[in-house]
């Protein structure tokens, strides 16, 4: 075969062996996945859902629509979707107890949790605390700075003492010690949760 016939076995730096072994290694992947997803239904019994499909979810006391992935965490879909931006991002591990919330009265972290998980659950965010007395003990005892923690604390205040009434200084803060506050407003977030029990706020 003369040069001029010869089929190019590279073209802009792409050869077609790089393409037979890329396209290759995607049929392979595909066909893994394929089997995992079977493995799972098997081993799990239930439904593996993969791609995006429509859930429901009760926040606030409304019932929503959603269109989630398998990954979607729950803080996507409140912040992006349901425009709840209460709840923070202020980390991607739950360690900073920016996005709180409560799920079935229970205090969560909204960003390491599946939006799937939370069908079925009631959901509520700070937004729900508006006409609370907690937000408002918050204000009196100016406990908050560049307030980004503060609808997280805000709810963890609100879980704690709705379980804890009675609790004491002690007590609130180490109930306290899943939320972090970078400004350090700690001794006024303590302070408001104290009044709160006191019935001062
Ligand atoms: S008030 Fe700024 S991080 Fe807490």
């Amino acid at each position: 075969m003369s040069p001029s016939t010869k089929t190019p076995e590279r073209s802009g730096g792409f050869s077609r062996r790089d393409f037979l072994h890329g396209s290759g290694a995607v049929a392979a992947a595909a066909t893994l996945q394929t089997s995992a997803t079977a493995f799972a239904q098997q081993a799990t019994g239930a439904a593996v859902v993969s791609g995006e499909t429509t859930i429901e979810l009760s926040v606030n006391g409304t019932k929503h629509k959603v269109k989630v992935e398998p990954r979607t965490t729950l803080l996507d879909v409140l912040r992006f979707q349901l425009d709840l931006t209460g709840a923070k991002p202020i980390c991607t591990d739950g360690s900073s107890g920016g996005a709180t919330i409560l799920v079935d009265g229970k205090p969560m972290q909204a960003n390491i949790m599946l939006a799937m998980q939370a069908v079925g659950k009631e959901i509520a965010t700070v937004e729900s605390l508006a006409k609370d007395r907690v937000p408002a003990a918050f204000t009196a005892c100016d406990a908050q700075q560049c307030g980004f923690c503060t609808p997280g604390f805000v709810v963890a205040v609100k879980a704690f003492l709705d379980k804890n009434p009675k609790a004491t200084e002690e007590q609130i803060r180490s109930g306290l010690n899943g939320n972090i506050c970078r400004c350090g407003t700690y001794v006024n977030v303590v302070q408001a949760a104290v009044k709160l029990v006191k019935g001062d706020a």
